[in-house]
């Protein structure tokens, strides 16, 4: 069995945090599902589904759907079923994706939003490897994930980008995902891979306004969690750097799909 790292953001917070990024310039749903008509899917899949942030946007885009979210939080499950508990077709499942052992379907339409980077590269690889089985012959996978953040930093001493990339491995975080998707994808053997990116935020003024102040709601979570003290420190520090009037901090965000195709028959006459 795999084991994963408890969720770093925990907190009874935590639900309250998702529905405001949601709501934020950077972190918006519609703009990060362009493109893709979700009407063309009637069986939807969220991985880490949180506090319903996709749940809602599908809601208002489509009229006939089937639904189910899994979370290791009791918490966010419960409170995210009670709030959606009017609407038809919906279940919700409170496992470890890694480590379910409840029957899930196969889905036309599988989401992970700011879900992966919190697992290491390998574990990444498996949770792509299990939701291949979960994936219907034409179905898509689409990965919504940020690159950059806390390794976007500057100004940073050597040291203090070194205790990043400590901090990374120690809680399993991979900060750099989004350019990693499309291989990672390739390797799991999903394809026709595609992907687009955003950057953010976009000036000083959004910096400032919008995402330090997340960034910080998300530093002092992590840090409530965390039980050494030097990492706690470091964290600390970071939050610190990034107030500073002319520190930049940065990320893109990516959306990355990926189908499953039916088998070429032709390669398997061929074996
Ligand atoms: C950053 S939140 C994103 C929530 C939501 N997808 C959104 O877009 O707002 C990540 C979620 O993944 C959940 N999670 C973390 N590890 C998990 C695991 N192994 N299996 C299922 N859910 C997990 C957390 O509890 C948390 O609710």
């Amino acid at each position: 069995m795999t084991t994963t790292k408890p969720y770093l953001l925990e907190n009874k917070k935590e639900s309250n945090r998702l529905k405001k990024q949601a709501q934020s310039n950077g972190y918006l749903i519609e703009v990060e599902l362009r493109g893709i008509d979700l009407k063309n899917f009637h069986t939807f899949l969220d991985v880490g589904c949180g506090s319903g942030v996709f749940l809602e946007h599908l809601k208002n885009k489509h009229n006939n759907f089937r639904y189910t979210g899994i979370d290791t939080s009791e918490e966010r499950i419960t409170k995210t079923s009670d709030t959606y508990k009017d609407l038809e077709n919906i279940e919700f499942i409170n496992e470890n994706i890694l480590s379910s052992d409840t029957q899930l379907k196969k889905y036309d339409f599988i989401l992970c939003r700011y879900f992966l980077h919190h697992f290491s590269e390998t574990n990444v690889v498996k949770i792509l490897k299990k939701l291949k089985n979960l994936l219907k012959t034409n179905g898509v996978i689409c990965l919504i994930e940020p690159d950059g953040i806390l390794n976007n930093i500057f100004p940073l001493s050597p040291s203090e980008k070194k205790a990043i990339i400590h901090f990374n491995e120690k809680y399993n975080v991979t900060m750099d995902l989004g350019r990693k998707l499309p291989h990672l994808l390739e390797t799991c053997g999903y394809q026709n891979i595609d992907w687009s990116m955003d950057s953010f935020p976009k000036n000083k003024n959004d910096y400032h306004d919008i995402e330090v102040g997340l960034m910080l709601e998300r530093i002092l979570q992590t840090a409530a969690n965390l039980k050494d003290p030097k990492d706690k420190k470091m964290i600390e520090k970071l939050s610190e750097i990034i107030q500073s009037p002319n520190s930049v901090l940065f990320h893109n965000m990516f959306t990355v799909t990926a189908e499953l195709k039916n088998k070429n028959i032709l390669s398997l006459v061929k074996k």
